[in-house]
């Protein structure tokens, strides 16, 4: 189906407008042995639009410096991180002090635990999920060293959703953090974290949230979920390699982290340590303004930047439904494939456009490599999703061939792919 025939989404309340969206991501436009590039790999770093792109470019270019010099190009990079703060403070709907940039999540996460180790003592407790990427997982088992007891929560093996019933029954009086991820970055799933914040909070536990596969699909609302510490990367929501952590201002304050001497003791400036990556930094505001721009156009009518955002997942939402849909369905038909996750249609909003599976005869790596010469991008393996793909007993088989879908794919790169897929296994 060409573009234009599906520009205005009839299932979404805001218009999306898909042909315009495209045209904002060069790398979009590839060809790879003649065949057009199509990234099926956004669960591992999606493309950037062009004033991403620019606006790295002219940082290096202009205003390139350490900050905190009393010089101009020293100001103008102050600015700009205060400019991307309050950038990331509208996207997850937090302030701007509660922004902590850092390399990506997992570096931030690791930190955080071992701040947060600093509070623990043998026996206490921590919950974790089977079903989560390991950078939620062995940052907070590693805090095992300080007597720190982990008690992992399993998931549903016929749909890979988490088991709350085990959640629930894991978190105790003893029970200091629970780390969930809010959406599996291999099987999709969408787990409901105001859910387990809620149970978290009786127990005096702290929450900490990996929303790292779940920003480019679910719009995220901090304030709304009343966690204590949500963590995602830009790199995954068309922004640069990078990690952001929100922590309440509270915790941030009360919490040591562990740093050189001469490091302000101001939040958030104290959790950020080195020499940021400024030029990866400039790339924040333009991709928040993306979104800006995508709501903006969806829906005209909202006056303020947090509006605008929810209105761009809103936009997207039909779309990457619709898209998902028609995955489903035609990975379903393929004969010997195992597609892994919630596959009940009743109960799709409780996963997003990510799709794990296998195939009788083909291990994932054969499958994604054939793919990739036919210009399609997928990926193979674990992607740090260890624990889930043990449980299921794949990671001994190569794991998962993973189709990662987000709003700049279009139905006619699902038809495709799944013709080549059929193909390939025929
Ligand atoms: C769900 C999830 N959590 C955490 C991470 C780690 O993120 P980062 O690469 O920013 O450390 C990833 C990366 O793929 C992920 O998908």
């Amino acid at each position: 189906m060409p573009i234009a025939e599906q520009t205005s989404s009839s299932s979404s309340s805001t218009a999306f407008d898909l042909a315009w969206v495209r045209s904002q991501f060069p790398a979009l436009a590839q060809t790879v042995n003649l065949h057009p590039a199509v990234f099926l790999d956004g669960p591992g770093g999606t493309q950037v639009p062009q004033q991403v792109i620019d606006a790295i470019a002219d940082y290096l270019a202009r205003n390139n410096a350490n900050t905190g010099g009393a010089y101009h190009t020293s100001r103008n990079t102050d600015r700009m991180v205060a400019e991307a703060r309050a950038a990331m403070g509208d996207f997850l709907n937090c302030d701007a002090d509660e922004i902590v940039f850092g390399a990506n999540m997992t570096s931030l996460t690791f930190a955080m635990s071992r701040a947060i180790g600093r509070e623990l003592g043998p026996g206490d407790e921590i919950v974790l999920t089977l079903l989560d990427h390991d950078a939620n997982f062995s940052p907070w088992k590693a805090l095992e060293e300080k007597g720190a007891v982990i008690r992992a929560v399993k998931f549903n093996q016929s749909d890979c959703t988490l088991d709350m019933r085990d959640l629930a029954a894991k978190i105790g009086k003893r029970t200091r953090l629970v780390a969930v991820g809010y959406a599996s970055n291999a099987v999709g799933t969408i787990n409901d974290v105001a859910e387990v914040v809620r149970l978290a909070r009786p127990a005096g536990a702290l929450s900490y949230i990996d929303a790292v596969h779940y920003a480019p699909h679910g719009p995220i609302d901090v304030r709304a979920l009343d966690c204590d510490f949500l963590v995602c990367s830009t790199y995954k929501f068309f922004g640069p390699h990078l990690g952001v952590l929100y922590g309440k201002r509270e915790h941030l304050k009360r919490l040591h982290p562990y740093k050189v001497r001469p490091n302000t003791n101001d939040i958030p400036n104290c959790w950020e340590w080195g020499t940021l990556n400024h030029e990866g930094i400039a790339g924040i505001k333009p991709c928040v303004d993306y979104w800006e721009a995508l709501g903006r156009r969806a829906n005209p009518a909202v006056t303020t930047r947090r509006a605008a955002i929810l209105a761009a997942y809103e936009a997207i939402h039909g779309h990457e439904r619709k898209m998902m849909e028609k995955m489903i369905a035609g990975l379903l038909a393929i004969p010997g494939l195992k597609l892994y996750g919630i596959t009940d249609p009743r109960r799709f909003e409780n996963r997003g456009a990510t799709f794990a599976a296998r195939m009788e005869g083909h291990t994932p790596l054969e499958l994604a490599t054939k793919l990739g010469e036919r210009g399609f991008f997928t990926w193979d393996g674990n992607y740090y999703a260890l624990n889930l793909t043990e449980q299921l007993d794949v990671e001994r088989l190569g794991g998962f061939l993973r189709i990662g879908l987000v709003h700049y794919n279009t139905m006619e790169e699902v038809e495709r792919l799944l013709g080549a897929l059929r193909e390939i296994v025929a």
